[in-house]
């Protein structure tokens, strides 16, 4: 029988995951079989306990369980340090009676701007809006690429700051929007859900230094509310979070299967024409 997988969520019929890590186990010749599993909003840790009766050896986890995976691989296993200061878990694997709850989410967003993006972060101002679930995540692996200074902002700037703390460094500084009058910054992250609106942000003028990236952790097939905005502003670059869906895929599927498959021909088949610009 073929090794098992799948992503589980809850609305999961969008899911792009399948056909990612599909696309991933036949350029790698993995045999495995990864299916989309819907799991009731009541039942993430029966529809997990079952998976594991019936062989299951690896799950993705997508909105709203990334709390309870976190919570399940702490009850049951193990936490890899970066999930444990992201407080929540994307991706768990399992052998046996063993578990291990990781996030790739981070990592793969760091992967995306140093590769694909051709952004190195050592030494850069690097600014993350929105303290949120999403913002957490990629606090660990941002801070590890050695930027010069990483700055969270947020509506409520006191979830910021709190964000902010759990790093104890002095780089690293929590704020809300208009604390960001007369900043300056090289990378600048949209992890708020507001391109979920179409909302802008109050992001003021010069907030973008020359040669600025702008990047959207969300995706769509056109550029987002936050990109359309930082362009505006005058981002020299943006790429959206459809690399960093890439990246955390590619990060999952190397804790399972022992190899990183290359995300670029996924890339190509799902996005054929490049949102970024130079
Ligand atoms: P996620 O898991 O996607 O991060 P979340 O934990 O609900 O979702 O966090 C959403 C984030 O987006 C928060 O930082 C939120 O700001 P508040 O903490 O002030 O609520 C931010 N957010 C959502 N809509 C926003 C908007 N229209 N403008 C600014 N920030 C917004």
């Amino acid at each position: 029988m073929m090794d098992r997988y799948a992503v589980i969520g809850n609305p999961i019929a969008h899911s792009k995951s399948p056909r990612i890590h599909a696309a991933f186990a036949a350029a790698e010749q993995q045999a495995l079989h990864y299916e989309a599993l819907l799991a009731p909003l009541d039942g993430f840790v029966v529809t997990v306990d079952t998976f594991r009766q019936q062989d299951g050896r690896g799950l993705n986890v997508t909105v709203p369980f990334k709390l309870e995976a976190f919570d399940y691989a702490r009850q049951h296993g193990t936490l890899t340090a970066r999930a444990e200061l992201a407080g929540a878990v994307n991706t768990l694997r399992f052998d046996g009676v063993q578990v291990l709850g990781d996030n790739t989410d981070g990592v793969g967003l760091v992967h995306d701007l140093q590769h694909n993006l051709a952004c190195p972060l050592s030494g850069k101002r690097v600014l993350l809006l929105g303290a949120g679930g999403a913002a957490r995540g990629a606090l660990l692996p941002l801070w590890q690429a050695q930027p010069s200074a990483l700055w969270i902002a947020n509506r409520t700037a006191d979830k910021a700051v709190q964000l902010a703390r759990l790093l104890n460094q002095p780089a690293v500084e929590g704020c809300g929007y208009p604390d960001l009058d007369g900043q300056r910054f090289d990378v600048v992250i949209n992890a708020s859900s507001s391109s979920l609106g179409a909302e802008t942000l109050p992001l003021p003028a010069g907030l973008f230094a020359p040669d600025a990236l702008a990047y959207d952790m969300m995706y769509a097939d056109t550029p987002t509310a936050f990109l359309q905005q930082a362009r505006s502003l005058g981002a020299s670059r943006i790429a959206d979070g459809l690399g960093m869906l890439l990246e955390q895929a590619a990060e999952a599927f190397l804790l399972w299967r022992g190899v990183r498959p290359d995300t670029a021909p996924v890339r190509s088949l799902l996005r054929p024409t490049p949102l970024w610009m130079n």
